[in-house]
């Protein structure tokens, strides 16, 4: 075991923070079975006391040790997609604590694809809550560098695991009733769950249970946001430079003229490529005085669902 991990594995056992990578965005980690280190969570992060956290774990065997009743066609994705993007919610044991559950009878459960989070998780061997590195409502971190920006000295110490791959959050799906549901989209499309399943998840209203990622004002930017089609992107240019503004464009185009109050970042056409980039840019960007940010609007199919998801969050969310 290297010496970052062991002194990693001592601090979660002494009930302190550790952010760590993960293939989707980075995690603000403590041991899920105590109580007081939970605590520390939600203090660090400001967030609401009844969002519910997600349990990293080293592998599927792990699953029966905080989920009972768990249905084949949960194990049938585990197999599936494990270590991944994708966290199963299924019914909880009781002794799971209800800082984890947000107090309801379910919990959410990942393992996560990144070498440092597995080596991790194994030396630890036991259920790591990990929400986003993140303050509540802000950007999700994709850098060791993200969190410590946001975190800083909050945190007992910092992974660095290099930028997330993936880049965006994790697929939740929840398994505890009749139909299989997203609850949130992710790089995990519903066609490959539908794959796995037999059938077509179906996708989460409004009623879904609790996910803090659900409320409209998440994944935000500080500067107000707008997601433009691709013919209207330089109209807001050209507004900005006629107010004599600096503006911030996020597009997989090349920039088509050159003035310093431009701020343009090209970015993938491909929704893999556009989900590893957008965070850091969003957040790049935030940081840099733009009167106003604006993306260029992705497709709206389901490749790029889980895109559009995020990005309609940060609109909602931005300016504030
Ligand atoms: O990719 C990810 O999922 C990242 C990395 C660190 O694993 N984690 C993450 O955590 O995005 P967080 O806390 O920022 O978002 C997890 C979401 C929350 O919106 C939470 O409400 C939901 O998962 N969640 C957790 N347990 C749940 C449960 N039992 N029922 C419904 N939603 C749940
Ligand atoms: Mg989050």
């Amino acid at each position: 075991m290297s010496p970052e991990i062991e002194r990693a594995v001592q601090l979660l056992r002494a009930g302190e923070l550790v952010a760590f990578p993960t293939e989707t965005v980075y995690g603000l980690g403590a041991d899920a079975s105590n109580v007081s280190a939970v605590a520390k969570i939600f203090a660090v992060k400001g967030r609401p006391q009844d969002h519910p956290l997600i349990v990293h774990v080293p592998g599927v065997e792990h699953l029966d040790r905080w989920a009972c009743e768990v249905p084949e066609k949960a194990r049938a994705l585990a197999k599936a997609f494990w270590p991944g993007p994708l966290t199963l919610i299924l019914k909880r044991r009781p002794e799971v604590i209800d800082a984890i559950t947000g107090g309801q009878d379910t919990v959410g459960i990942r393992v996560p694809n990144h070498p440092l989070a597995l080596e991790l998780l194994k030396a630890f061997d036991g259920g790591v809550a990990a929400p986003s590195a993140n303050r509540f409502g802000h950007v999700s971190p994709t850098t060791a560098q993200h969190v410590h920006d946001e975190l800083g000295d909050a945190v007992a110490m910092i992974l660095d695991g290099g930028p997330c791959q993936v880049g965006i959050e994790s697929t939740i799906v929840d398994l505890t009733g009749e139909r299989t549901t997203i609850l949130r989209p992710g790089m995990v499309s519903a066609f490959e769950l539908g794959k796995v399943l037999g059938r077509l998840p179906a996708i989460g209203g409004a009623d879904a249970p609790r996910v803090s990622g659900s409320l409209a004002a998440h994944y935000a930017p500080r500067t107000p946001l707008a997601l433009l089609q691709p013919d209207v992107v330089i109209f807001a240019v050209r507004e900005a430079m006629a107010a004599n503004k600096r503006i911030g464009i996020i597009a997989p185009m090349a920039c088509p003229l050159s003035d310093e109050r431009i701020v343009w970042r090209q970015i993938s056409g491909e929704a893999a490529g556009f989900a590893h980039d957008i965070y850091a840019l969003l957040r790049e960007l935030d940081e840099m005085g733009c009167a106003r940010i604006v993306v260029q609007k992705p497709p709206l199919n389901e490749n790029w669902r889980a895109i559009n998801d995020r990005l309609q969050r940060a609109v909602a969310g931005s300016g504030s």
